[in-house]
């Protein structure tokens, strides 16, 4: 009998000392054969720690670009390099430095849904499990939160810090709105509902938790509710239902699905294996500076 593709992966992925790291987001047979799935800090930190030589990435671009920012001696490889980040792509280099310089002396945090050029700009790095932490570490009184202005406004929530922020955003959390919250918790009046922090203030300020993906599902296991209402990318689904076979989960829309989250195929990784093509790299002179950003943002996380 033939190998299937699960089997041919395996089988390269053991001869080049190479693991798979699955974002929560990506499509159920990806995160099947993946070695770890998470969110964004939990791969950054898993992908540092691995001994594995070659780590293949079922993301978007960004996150292997922080893999290797922090490990440049391994081998980076994302499948599809077109998988990209519509938010992380609504902030240059070149308008950061000038909104830095209308802003003297405030620290920049940085999302880590940002190119390494941005993040070479920033004092910080943080994501969506540790965006609060990250701005009460630091001792300023104000500071720049970039790029997902959502993110800003729900840290800042949360923070006495005045929080100035870019006017990026995730164009598939930022469509769900506090009237579609309030169709679907009229339908389901027992769900507890669940935000990813990219949503609208509004939607966040009407939820349970607005927490990271990988907080989603840990929130869910320990929570004595059977049922949940989800506000982020319809991918977290999967993971959710995974991790609590025995509890609903009701995605409150189903137009948040990104795209780029979607690209990679089991194809797409077979083929990548076998001809090492793929490879992500950031130059020295940007992984440096880029790289203090995000050990400031581990340290505080690990603190
Ligand atoms: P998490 O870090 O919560 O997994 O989020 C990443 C992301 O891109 C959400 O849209
Ligand atoms: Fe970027 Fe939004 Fe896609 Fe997350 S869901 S990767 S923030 S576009």
């Amino acid at each position: 009998m033939e190998d299937t593709i699960q089997d041919q992966i395996k089988i390269l992925l053991q001869q080049k000392n190479a693991i798979l790291l699955s974002h929560n987001y990506q499509p159920p047979e990806i995160q099947d054969v993946a070695d770890f799935c998470g969110d964004s800090l939990e791969l950054s930190i898993r992908a540092a720690e691995t001994k594995a030589e070659v780590l293949v990435f079922f993301v978007v671009h960004f996150m292997a670009e922080t893999a290797f920012i922090l490990s440049p001696q391994k081998t980076v490889l994302l499948p599809r390099l077109d998988a990209g980040c519509p938010m992380a792509d609504m902030v240059t280099p070149e308008a950061l430095k000038a909104r830095i310089q209308s802003l003297p002396g405030v620290p920049v945090v940085t999302y880590v849904n940002s190119s390494a050029a941005v993040k070479a700009l920033s004092t910080i790095c943080c994501t969506s499990a540790n965006a609060v932490e990250v701005v009460n570490s630091l001792e300023a009184d104000e500071v720049l939160m970039v790029p997902d202005r959502n993110l800003a406004r729900n840290t800042a929530a949360q923070t006495d810090k005045t929080v100035h922020f870019w006017d990026g955003y995730c164009p598939f959390h930022d469509v769900l709105t506090s009237e579609m919250v309030t169709a679907a918790k009229a339908a389901h009046p027992e769900a507890l509902f669940l935000a990813h922090p990219e949503c609208l203030p509004e939607v966040v300020a009407m939820a349970d938790a607005a927490v990271s993906t990988s907080g989603m599902i840990r929130f869910a296991r320990e929570s004595a509710a059977t049922s949940f209402l989800v506000g982020t990318e319809v991918g977290m689904h999967y993971p959710l239902q995974k991790a609590c076979p025995d509890k609903e989960f009701i995605m409150v829309s189903q137009q948040m699905r990104c795209d780029d989250m979607k690209k990679i195929t089991l194809e797409d990784v077979l083929r990548c294996l076998q001809s090492m093509d793929g490879e992500v790299k950031v130059p020295e002179e940007l992984r440096v500076p880029a790289l203090t950003a995000v050990e400031r943002m581990i340290a505080v996380t690990a603190s």
